[in-house]
């Protein structure tokens, strides 16, 4: 049996109060829909099909080719929503799945579950109901007091008070036998202005079908609809990858001040100290020691790295690298095996050959450091004229002096040195000592 996937995600969401699409809200670092759209891909084994409305743009941006949308406009209910989707599915599965794009802890075995169900049950329709400590804005689930079996589901606004006072609700998340359900759409009523999918269900029992009901738990089909409901999510999602983790091997000091986004990979026996932030594709080898207080964000760091306190954005560590504390590595800087980066140093597009040593307080843009370099204290390569940018080129087991100023373009040669408070303006050739301002060669390098 086939099953084709729609998510609901045109809404407005107007409790999160906010101009972002309610399911671009990023929970671990990634749009909500994602984790949705992730779990029906796996489930379906094909994209899904996403209905986008509100910020139709950038939903699609942001969805790029992970699935295939269709535009609601305008907004006239999750029946219309689905009705949306009709042309493009229409005759490609047996079954069609509805969930909502605020729903990320959905998983794959529930829905897989459902769907078993479904086609055991033989069912028009199967329901995924919940029982939440508060039900008061949720559709009831009506069902016959002698068969059990559902007859509708009751929307908040029409209950009646004997139906409000029922604690079975539905989840929005809906399995229809595919033909039958585009037959009977375009049946639904229009109730203030919407049509609700909702009212297939007293459809479909009148006609003396087979509807179907599984209950799932609470925390995996309750919406996120405000901030306070999305920090409590980004917490449990957060543990949730923080387990992972440990499971395959990685230490955390204390998971609850250890921030890790879902793209993040972490090898066996690194160790993440507290107030660690590892974001966006981050990947981190195996015996590391992480932390504390650090901010990684796209970078990649071989086995056997030591990181303090320091802030990284798109950089790349080899193995056996010990930064910190209190650097910053900007993106495209590329520390090669056994380099030594100390406190109060910023790289930025530079590369630091094996063994090269940076103790403390300087600035590399645009360098190309040879292998055993010793940068010593407070050296910056003067990278930018005002209007363009110029590269710093520094030679195998040359050693610059303390405050060294290199003004790029500038090559220091092979096995060289800068005395300390040089500026460098001109190219210092391989073997020999320069030094004063500005810079002249001295002597030999003995
Ligand atoms: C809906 C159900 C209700 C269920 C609740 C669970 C209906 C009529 N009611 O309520 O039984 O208990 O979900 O949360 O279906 N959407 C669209 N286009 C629209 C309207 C909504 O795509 O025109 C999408 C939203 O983006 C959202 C989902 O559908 O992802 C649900 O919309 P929402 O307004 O939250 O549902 P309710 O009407 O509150």
């Amino acid at each position: 049996m086939s099953v084709a996937v729609v998510i609901l995600a045109a809404g407005l969401g107007t409790r999160m109060k906010s101009e972002l699409p309610k399911v671009l809200h990023r929970l671990c670092g990634r749009p909500m829909v994602t984790y949705v759209v992730d779990a029906a891909q796996e489930l379906a084994g094909t994209r899904p099909l996403v209905v986008v409305g509100h910020g139709a743009e950038l939903v699609r941006q942001v969805l790029g080719d992970t699935a295939d949308t269709v535009l609601q406009e305008p907004q006239l209910g999750t029946g219309h929503a689905v009705m949306q989707a009709q042309s493009a599915l229409q005759g490609t599965a047996d079954m069609v799945l509805v969930v909502y794009g605020d729903t990320p802890f959905i998983t794959v075995e529930t829905l897989r579950a459902m769907l078993e169900h479904h086609t055991r049950e033989q069912a028009t329709a199967t329901l995924l109901t919940f029982r939440p400590p508060d039900p008061l804005r949720f559709g009831r689930i009506f069902r016959d007091v002698t068969t059990d079996r559902v007859r509708a589901i009751v929307e908040f606004k029409e209950a009646a008070p004997e139906q409000l006072a029922i604690k079975e609700v539905n989840s929005g998340i809906m399995c229809f036998q595919a033909d039958w359900l585009w037959a009977n759409l375009p049946n639904l009523p229009i109730k203030h202005g919407e049509r609700y999918l909702t009212d297939l269900i007293e459809i479909a029992a009148a006609e003396g079908r087979t509807v179907a009901a599984l209950e799932a738990n609470t925390d995996e089909v309750l919406g996120i609809d405000d901030r306070a409901r999305l920090a409590w999510a980004e917490v449990r999602l957060r543990a949730r990858i923080n387990e992972r983790l440990m499971l395959a091997g990685v230490t955390m000091i204390d998971p609850a001040t250890t921030y890790i986004e879902a793209g993040v990979t972490i090898g066996a026996d690194t160790i993440i100290l507290p107030n660690t932030h590892l974001r966006g594709k981050t990947v981190i080898g195996e015996n590391c020691k992480i932390g504390p207080n650090c901010v990684i964000e796209d970078s990649t760091l071989g086995d056997r790295c030591v990181v303090k306190a320091s802030f990284f954005e798109g950089a790349t560590l080899e193995d056996d690298v010990d930064v910190g504390p209190f650097a910053h590595l900007r993106k495209d800087a590329y520390l090669c095996s056994h380099v030594h980066m100390g406190n109060f140093g910023e790289v930025k597009n530079s590369r630091l050959g094996p063994g090269a040593k940076m103790g403390h307080f300087s600035y590399l843009g645009d360098a190309d450091v040879g292998a055993d370099v010793n940068i010593s204290c407070g050296v910056i390569t003067c990278n930018y004229d005002g209007k363009n940018k110029h590269k710093t080129l520094i030679g195998e087991g040359t050693f610059i002096g303390s405050d060294t100023m290199l003004v790029a373009p500038v090559t220091v040669g092979k096995h060289a040195k800068t005395g300390a408070g040089s500026v460098v303006t001109h190219d210092v050739p391989d073997g020999t000592l320069a030094y004063g301002v500005p810079a002249r060669v001295r002597k030999q390098n003995k």
